[in-house]
């Protein structure tokens, strides 16, 4: 057994999804059951009671691999020592609210965590945002936190990664863990493209496969342009209208499965995250895009030299136009 413990801090840890998220990392399904952990709970002043009686269910639980638990509204406190910032804590979307509302009322939050990072961390910090507009939140900390390495700031698109995979899971009746190379691009949000031109089922193209089952190529291509690309793009808007409230443990799944491959490596497989462009496939530099990656276990990097059809340009560009416009519009905030 490893005999020192990483800090983890989790931010909004009073909410949905920081609830949803400490016991599994406290049990060991985010690093392993070989690295001790110690939590950071970063809350707001409403939502101290939250994570407090949290920490105390976590006491409670007597995990082994858990270290301590400190609960703070301090930013600086926080993120001191911190090896990995999963950054939760934002103000989720309710019914008929789209991303770009959420921009101004989160660029307050993410710029002091970034500048508390880049004070206070850890040098091996990696960070991963969830907090909606994930990606632009990712941008805006990551710009704040100037003397940290881009590269350690990512935003979750994971959860649209592992959305494509159940969807093909229902419709080609097999195993998630048949299912390689599916690839999200772009922004988190309605726009994003889940691409599966280069994705396989059981080795053999998800096109065939889908061909195969639904008739010819042309009911296959007709079903992932009508029912695929917009039930994963839509689905956190399908979640919040059947709940009534967004995605809780599905996120906090996809974060910690987003971590553990990051910290641990993805193996001969790649998965999806939104990382810092560094002009990868003609992205702006320093955007944070979504794209398909891969890790050693120091970070994510861009899988690079996929090819794309006409449409599939089209449809990351439409995506990538967002992520510009949501760029332009915290520009004029003076917040990157
Ligand atoms: P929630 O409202 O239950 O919890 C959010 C918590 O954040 C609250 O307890 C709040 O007090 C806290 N908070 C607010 N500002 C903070 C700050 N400055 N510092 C620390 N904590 C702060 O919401 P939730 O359901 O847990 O969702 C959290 C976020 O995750 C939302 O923005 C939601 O849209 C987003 N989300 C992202 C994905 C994704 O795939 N990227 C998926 C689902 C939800
Ligand atoms: C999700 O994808 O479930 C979340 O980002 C919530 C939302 O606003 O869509």
């Amino acid at each position: 057994m490893a005999s020192s413990s990483t800090t983890v801090t989790i931010t909004g840890a009073g909410g949905q999804i920081g609830y949803a998220m400490m016991f599994r990392i406290a049990a060991g399904d985010m690093l392993g059951a070989d690295r001790r952990v110690r939590l950071r709970l970063l809350e707001i002043p409403q939502g101290m009671r939250g994570a407090e009686g949290a920490a105390l269910e976590l006491q409670d639980c007597a995990f082994p691999l858990l270290d301590g638990v400190e609960v703070t509204d301090d930013p600086r406190a926080a993120f001191d020592g911190c090896s990995i910032a999963l950054l939760v804590g934002a103000r989720p979307r309710g019914p008929g609210m789209e991303r770009g509302d959420l921009l101004a009322a989160n660029a307050g939050i993410f710029g002091p965590q970034g500048e508390a990072i880049a004070a206070g961390a850890a040098s091996d910090i990696h960070v991963v945002v969830v907090g909606n507009p994930a990606n632009t939140n990712a941008l805006i900390a990551a710009h704040a936190a100037r003397d940290v390495p881009a590269d350690r700031f990512t935003a979750l698109t994971r959860l649209d990664h592992n959305r494509a995979v159940g969807q093909l899971v229902q419709a080609l009746d097999v195993r998630p863990d048949e299912i390689e190379g599916v690839a999200i691009w772009g922004n988190h949000s309605a726009t994003q493209f889940p691409d599966v031109s280069h994705a396989t089922v059981r080795a053999m193209p998800v096109v065939e496969a889908l061909a195969a089952r639904l008739g010819d190529r042309a009911a296959a291509l007709a079903w992932l342009d009508e029912t695929f690309v917009p039930r994963v793009a839509k689905r956190g808007a399908e979640i919040i209208e059947v709940r009534g409230s967004s995605s809780v443990a599905s996120a906090a799944n996809a974060a910690i499965e987003h971590v553990r491959d990051e910290q641990r490596g993805t193996g001969a497989t790649w998965t999806s995250a939104a990382v810092v462009s560094r002009g990868e496939y003609g992205v702006p530099e320093g955007l944070v895009c979504s794209f398909p990656v891969t890790s050693d276990g120091s970070g994510y990097r861009v899988v690079e030299g996929l090819d794309f059809d006409d449409r599939s340009r089209a449809r990351f560009e439409a995506s990538v136009a967002e992520l510009v416009a949501e760029r332009d519009a915290v520009r004029e905030l003076g917040v990157v």
